[in-house]
């Protein structure tokens, strides 16, 4: 098989999640993920990942304890994140940190209390770092908050309003897992090697961090700006459009329908754009946008694809666009993690050939 870049090559087979381009389809586990992202908890997706059904009470409360439990840095990491060069970019920061925390407590095989303890620390750090670099002093870690309150809760110093905290739980949902991608093989790669957990997602954080794969929405945020009101919409989608540019946010290598993560990110936005600009904003830039690019592009099945919404929905709830990729890595990393476990289960190591093409010796 000699496909650039190994499009459709089947690298393993697994239970974890289907992405179907054609049919707009993401199932995690034999649910839809859309569902899930609209009705269940971060902690409760993250549990069916891993575990491969939903937690009853006990189960979920347990799971969170735990996460709760591991949330706070310890001082040497602190030490580490402190000493870090000022312009260091936050990806490179938590590949750092991951790569720092592999102590000898992370031997292989993985465990899930190795991925409860990386999981948990993962929005402490984002958060402890981004206050540092901007002269603010970190918050502590709040017992009585959920991951995802507790992540915006860190950041901000108050306490996030629900439909802040539901619209980010969705969109971190919605990204925790899809299918073989760059991240998630680096990730399986370095598992099948008998190598630790923390060297498996150091090395998928260094994947994602590529604006090939984790590349923020921040594109999206540009046209929104660019567009600024509805009145302005049309003329500056025909321009764009007449010039050959591309609309950020629309179309997908994969989905040539609608992409279902937009679809639960459009509902969730729905209960709150009314008193939000930007949510707004968005779903009466969506409509248009579609119909101009079926005009301009016919037959081409362009849709609004996960970044329109996510961009949306960061912006709505004053996410720093410095944040965007690590907030997305702090919720790919479960799906690394249901990757990591189940290449354990039945490891043969992944070692794939390549051809010579040299010259051979006289
Ligand atoms: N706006 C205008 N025209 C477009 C767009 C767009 N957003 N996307 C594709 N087209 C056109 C493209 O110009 C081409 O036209 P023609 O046939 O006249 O040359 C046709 O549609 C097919 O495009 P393509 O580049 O062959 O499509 P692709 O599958 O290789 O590219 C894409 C997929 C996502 C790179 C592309 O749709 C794009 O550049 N979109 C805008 C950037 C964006 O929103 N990226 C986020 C992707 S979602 C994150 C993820 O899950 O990875």
């Amino acid at each position: 098989m000699k496909t650039a870049g190994l499009e459709g090559v089947v690298a393993a087979i697994s239970e974890i999640s289907l992405v179907d381009g054609n049919k707009g389809h993401l199932v995690y586990r034999g649910h839809w993920a859309k569902d899930l992202a609209i009705s269940y908890s971060f902690e409760e997706v993250a549990y069916l990942l891993w575990y491969g059904s939903l937690p009853n009470k006990t189960e979920l409360h347990e799971f969170g304890e735990i996460l709760k439990a591991n949330r706070r840095l310890p001082d040497y990491i602190k030490t580490i994140i402190d000493n870090l060069p000022e312009k260091m970019e936050l990806m490179s920061v938590l590949r750092t940190v991951v790569s720092a925390m592999g102590t000898e407590e992370y031997q292989w095989p993985s465990t899930t209390e190795q991925a409860l303890s990386l999981t948990a620390v993962l929005p402490t750090v984002i958060s402890y770092r981004y206050r540092r670099i901007n002269g603010l002093s970190p918050i502590e870690p709040s017992d009585n908050l959920n991951h995802v309150a507790n992540f915006l809760y860190m950041l901000k110093e108050e306490q996030p309003s629900q439909s802040h905290v539901k619209a980010l739980s969705a969109y971190l949902i919605l990204t925790m897992e899809h299918g073989m991608n760059a991240s998630t093989f680096t990730a399986r790669v370095i598992a099948s090697t008998q190598s630790d957990l923390a060297s498996a997602i150091s090395g998928a954080i260094g994947a994602m961090k590529g604006p090939l794969h984790g590349g923020a929405p921040s594109g999206v945020i540009e046209l929104l700006d660019e567009i600024g009101s509805k009145e302005n919409a049309e003329d500056v989608l025909r321009r764009k459009l007449k010039g050959g540019e591309r609309l950020m946010g629309f179309g997908h290598r994969v989905y040539k329908t609608q992409d279902p993560r937009a679809e639960a990110l459009r509902t969730i936005t729905a209960e709150f754009s009314e008193d939000d600009p930007w949510f707004s904003l968005a779903n009466e830039v969506e409509d248009l946008a579609i119909e101009l690019l079926n005009e301009y592009k016919p037959g081409r099945k362009l849709y609004t694809n996960v970044e329109f919404y996510a961009a949306a929905i960061l912006k709505a709830i004053d996410l720093p666009t410095e944040l965007f990729t690590s907030a997305f890595t702090s919720s790919r990393i479960i799906g690394w993690i249901a990757n990591v476990l189940e290449q354990n289960e039945n490891n043969r190591i992944i070692r794939p050939a390549s051809e010579y093409s040299g010259p051979m010796p006289e």
